[in-house]
């Protein structure tokens, strides 16, 4: 099948390029010609474990980039929308840049004379395929459903591990309002070995929430208990690694921390939130979870300050800066409540990370980066783990060559030991 994906970020790329690897056509479009231009030379815009490979065999062959909507739509059956859409000033969702594409798409779809499926793949709140793209692309294009397609397609794709949860999906959703669009969304899939739901949109668009919310809540469900843990000088892990292992509740995502971040899970929950307000519902849970998940990265400052009470001058190394492992992406990074805070405090802050420093330093420019731990722990008074990156946990003497050997541990990838001060944040 011929697809167009719009928008390429790292759902739209990593979409385009396992969509190619599935065996179709695939053609990209964003209206950044810097992108395009990387695109078409087969270099990943953003970093994702596995692009490079693929941009590399497909780009030339089945998988272009173009800014040319026209061009885009007319060379392919389907087109996925795979925008971003960011929050606004009250935590409720943007969609501007949904709008402006599928305005776009609608103009283009105006010239085009057989039938073509919209995809809405960007994570967008219920109602909004029904009730504000698809009157855009009706007026844009002059046409009715029925000379065009539309469903609703989220994705479940973790940054960083994007390419892999794209081939091997646990579920894939797609939401249509007529059965000739959702057979047609659903058999682009078909390489995959994976039942796909079919519902109607505005279902598939509630998933999408349901499911991030429910992993965000798990996560602020188990900071909290590791909050009270702490207290009980109980580790927090022992008792989650218990409770895992009851079937209904799973393995998986009872980290306790310093919070989740990223471009997903904090603007995801506080959309639901602004949904249920605008339907006249109070979420009081969903509240809570942001609520804890604000809370976490404090109690770091909080343990640091019970030993050093005045940070004035102290030099505190910041290992980890990207919202989780494997990633660049510093977006809601629990390390930057953080180092505002100790900059205010009057800390000298001495960060490192893998991937994220050059990110990082577009928000603070003034403070010490360092290509490796070892260099940030130089003379260090204390040190905080905010970012759960696999080489943290075999530090060992590099905490030699800090002046006072304090580990404030917000990832619980280090274990208490003579030689340092270790302080678990709920353990
Ligand atoms: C998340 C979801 O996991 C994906 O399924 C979803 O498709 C994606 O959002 C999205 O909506 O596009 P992502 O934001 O890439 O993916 O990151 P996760 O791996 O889920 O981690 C999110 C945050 O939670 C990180 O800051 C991580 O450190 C934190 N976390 C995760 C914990 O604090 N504890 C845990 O047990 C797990």
């Amino acid at each position: 099948m011929k697809i167009s994906v719009i928008g390429t970020g790292y759902v739209g790329t990593v979409s385009a390029a396992c969509f190619a690897e599935l065996g179709h056509e695939v053609i990209c479009v964003d209206i950044d010609p810097s992108k395009i231009d990387m695109l078409n030379r087969g270099v990943p815009p953003i970093y994702e474990d596995g692009l490079s490979e693929l941009l590399e065999k497909h780009v030339g062959k089945n998988l272009s980039a173009t800014s040319n909507y026209d061009y885009a739509i007319n060379n392919s059956d389907v087109s996925f929308i795979c925008v971003g859409t960011p929050s606004d000033n009250e935590g409720n969702i943007d969609l501007d840049i949904v709008k402006a594409a599928s305005a776009s798409l609608g103009k283009a779809l105006r010239k085009k004379k057989e039938y073509h499926v919209i995809v809405v793949k960007s994570t967008v709140v219920p109602e909004t395929t029904e009730k504000v793209i698809l009157p855009i692309i009706e007026k844009e294009s002059g046409k009715s459903t029925g000379n065009f397609g539309i469903s609703m397609n989220p994705e479940f794709l973790r940054e960083g591990k994007a390419v892999h949860d794209f081939m091997n999906p646990d579920k894939i959703v797609v939401g249509s309002l007529d059965k000739r669009s959702g057979d047609i969304v659903a058999s682009l899939y078909s390489g995959l070995n994976c039942e796909v739901t079919r519902t109607n949109p505005r279902t598939a668009e509630m998933i999408k929430y349901v499911n991030n919310s429910f992993l965000a809540t798990k996560i602020s469900f188990s900071n909290e208990v590791g909050n009270i843990c702490k207290e009980l000088g109980i580790d927090t892990y022992e008792v989650m690694k218990a409770v895992g292992k009851d079937f209904r509740i799973g393995p998986h995502f009872l980290n306790s921390g310093a919070g989740f971040g990223g471009s997903c899970f904090p603007k995801d929950v506080k959309a639901l939130i602004g949904k249920a307000k605008e339907v006249g519902y109070e979420p009081a849970l969903l509240r809570s979870v942001i609520a804890v998940n604000e809370i976490q990265p404090m109690r770091m400052i909080t343990l640091l300050k019970n030993k050093i009470p005045d940070l004035k001058g102290k030099k505190i190394a910041v290992l980890g800066l990207a919202f989780k492992n494997d990633t660049d992406d510093i977006r809601e990074s629990r390390s930057i409540p953080v180092i505002k805070e100790l900059i205010e405090e009057g800390a000298i802050v001495s960060a490192y990370d893998k991937m994220a420093i050059e990110n990082m330093r577009r928000i603070f420019p003034d403070i010490e980066y360092y290509n490796s731990a070892i260099d940030a722990l130089r003379g260090a008074d204390a040190c905080l783990i905010m970012t759960e990156w696999n080489e943290f946990k075999s530090l060992d003497t590099e905490f030699s060559i800090m002046k006072n050997r304090l580990i404030i541990d917000g990832r619980h990838m280090q274990s208490p030991r003579k030689d340092v001060d270790y302080v678990g944040l709920c353990w």
